[in-house]
């Protein structure tokens, strides 16, 4: 749409530029001028210069320019049209418009989009009123406060099918209006109308400026659908919107991350932590569109700081479902990204979506798996070799078929060349047969210890993917050293080891592979060589087995902390007193933050059971310390 030019410097005229940049940035005067740090690049001295007379701003800095519009569309990341709307807003200014039609147009979208709000209104007052007292408890219940759901504006939508529709009428809506939204249906055997949404807690989604367009509505507790969505309108294109937008266009101003995860529940969780770049698409997966809108928030490539990465982050399961589904998402990006619009992946613990995640580790666990978000060539890498065997020619000949068919479907031709590049340098490296041939089975003791950096390319890098952080997994190398060193250790302790699961999983495939190993009776008690042997091979052959030779070595180093536990000139007595007390340490852990957690409840909610639970774990701590000080002596 073109606006007339009268219209544009009415508008420039009635609103200084300082105003409007002033309520964004903090100015200080210089001279007849304003200046204030940039806005649109990094920096500690002021080199972003406002000149109300002349009705623009410059920064010397990176030559940013421009006037309010310009200044509003870049800092508020609007197109042109929805600037100077926003503005003529701010300013009072009526908006032109050219033709009839275009009015009307205008007009009808108004009314809908005040109606749309007027049902937001309604829902919120319903949730908060003895109507929706079982909306009201539900949300409380799932640990949401009050000033939380007022900040998404959450709802109620009551069973009675008529009360919203009397409502609305009264107000002066006409019922082929709240039909034409989503909000009303007709029966289709009789002339009458019926609320879209009933008996469900609703979450309003707002359009990229926060107005209300659609809404989905859950149910309180089980029942199908889980949730309901208002169909597609005429302002409301599901494919094209995300849950949290309009927020995050602002969160990305300041240099908050976008997150995309699936759920409407996980976007407030996410928010009420401090992540307000949070957006979820609504109940489809992410389409081509939704990555566009998301880049486009994103400000151009020549403003971004260097070294940092701007693009947005989805969430998955860590499941295969969920590597399934960012393979499914990774395909679809593939024709559209460029260097400047990518996406990483960041994979959940098992089972867990980030509302819960939250709810259970707090904004550390959240930020722990976000800060380990991948790039995308690892997602790539990684799902071509999930669940592939590369033992055959041509199993790795259709591996790197598959592989290089998926990067061929890159768009941009520069990009493409250079993830062909990165490709064939990891299948170099992968399937360099000396390279694990060499490391046959006599080397018992490697000496470099390759776990951790620099070996990305020969080790699926998913598997690396949580880097030591505590000392558990040093207790879980110590523990896998014992194992390998002294088999026989399986006999006393094979029962716990194999019901265990490490928090690693280069550690946890080699721990299954020993429970496979020593617990199957086909073959007499294996000795230290044997086991080691037969690891070692599984490594060299199995891509899907999840560990290499290099965390075999990691293992078995002598040089690293853990390895002190495990030397191998000890008699099998010491050896289980040594397991014994490693395996103390981790169920001492592991009761700590049981406890932790129990008295969290139990402080928020004291029943008898709450009650109960905390008093239990504190007798199986003390009984533990007992042993542990039995042990010692
Ligand atoms: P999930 O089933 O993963 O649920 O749906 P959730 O987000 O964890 O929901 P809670 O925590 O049980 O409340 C993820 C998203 O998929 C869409 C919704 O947008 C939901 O937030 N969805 C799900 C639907 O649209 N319809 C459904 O029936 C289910
Ligand atoms: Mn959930």
């Amino acid at each position: 749409m073109s606006f007339p030019p009268s219209f544009l410097e009415e508008l420039r005229a009635r609103l200084p530029l300082s105003e409007i940049v002033g309520k964004r940035v903090r100015l200080t005067r210089a001279g007849r001028e304003f200046k204030a740090c940039c806005p649109f690049h990094n920096e500690k001295s002021p080199s972003f210069y406002i000149n109300d007379d002349k009705q623009f701003f410059h920064c010397f800095g990176c030559g940013a320019h421009g006037d309010i519009i310009g200044f509003t569309m870049r800092h508020d990341r609007l197109s042109f049209p929805e600037a100077v709307e926003a503005l003529a807003g701010q300013a009072g200014l009526p908006m032109p418009r050219e033709t009839p039609m275009e009015r009307e147009k205008f007009d009808q979208e108004k009314r809908l989009l005040n109606l749309l709000d007027r049902a937001t209104a309604w829902f919120e007052e319903q949730l908060f009123s003895p109507a929706g007292r079982e909306g009201l408890s539900y949300l409380r219940g799932r640990g949401l406060s009050d000033d939380a759901m007022r900040r998404f504006r959450l709802g109620y939508a009551p069973q009675d099918s008529q009360a919203m529709i009397r409502k609305l009428v009264s107000e002066g809506f006409k019922m082929e209006e709240l039909v034409s939204v989503g909000l009303a249906k007709k029966l289709e055997t009789r002339d009458e109308f019926f609320s879209f949404f009933r008996h469900r807690v609703m979450f309003p989604v707002g359009d990229r400026r926060g107005r209300t367009v659609a809404f989905g509505g859950r149910v309180l507790g089980e029942g199908e659908p889980k949730y309901l969505n208002s169909p597609d309108h005429s302002l409301f294109h599901k494919g094209k919107l995300l849950y949290g937008l309009s927020r995050a266009r602002t969160a990305v101003s300041q240099n908050q991350p976008l997150i995309v995860v699936e759920g409407y529940m996980d976007v407030i969780a996410l928010v009420e932590a401090g992540y307000s770049g949070a957006v979820a698409p609504l109940g489809t997966a992410m389409t081509e569109d939704q990555m566009m809108v998301l880049w486009k928030l994103l400000p151009p490539a020549d403003t971004r700081e260097p070294g940092c990465d701007y693009s947005p982050i989805l969430c998955f399961d860590g499941d295969n479902a969920g590597l399934r589904a960012a393979t499914r998402a990774v395909e679809r990006a593939l024709p559209i990204v460029t260097p400047a619009q990518t996406l990483r992946v960041a994979f959940m613990p098992k089972g867990q979506d980030p509302d819960d995640l939250i709810k259970s580790g707090g904004k550390g666990a959240m930020e722990s798996i976000l800060t380990q978000a991948r790039p995308l060539i690892d997602v790539v890498w990684e799902s071509a070799l999930t669940g592939r065997t590369l033992r055959t020619p041509e199993d790795r000949g259709s591996f790197i078929s598959n592989l290089r068919q998926r990067v061929s479907r890159i768009g941009h031709e520069t990009l493409r060349q250079l993830y062909l590049d990165e490709v064939n340098k990891r299948i170099d490296a992968l399937l360099r047969p000396q390279q694990f041939q060499q490391q046959g089975g006599q080397r018992l003791t490697a000496q470099k210890s390759r776990f951790s950096k620099g070996q990305q390319d020969i080790a699926p890098p998913i598997l690396n993917r949580r880097l030591p952080q505590s000392a558990r997994p040093g207790r879980e190398m110590a523990l896998l050293a014992m194992m390998l060193r002294y088999p026989a250790l399986f006999n006393d302790f094979g029962e716990d080891f194999a019901t265990l699961t490490f928090t690693q999983a280069p550690l946890e495939a080699v721990r299954q592979q020993i429970v496979d190993l020593l617990a199957s009776d086909s073959h007499e008690p294996l000795d230290a060589t044997e086991v080691y042997r037969h690891l070692s091979r599984l490594a060299a052959g199995d891509l899907s087995v999840g560990y290499r030779q290099a965390h075999l070595d990691d293992i078995l180093s002598t040089t690293a902390l853990h390895a002190s536990l495990a030397t191998p000139d000890q008699t099998l007595v010491q050896v289980r007193l040594r397991w014994k007390s490693i395996r103390n340490m981790q169920l001492r852990e592991q009761l700590q933050s049981d406890i932790q957690r129990a008295s969290r409840i139990f402080a928020e909610n004291a029943t008898d059971e709450n009650q109960n639970r905390l008093k239990a774990l504190h007798l199986q701590a003390d009984a533990l310390e007992r042993e542990i000080d039995g042990s010692a002596q």
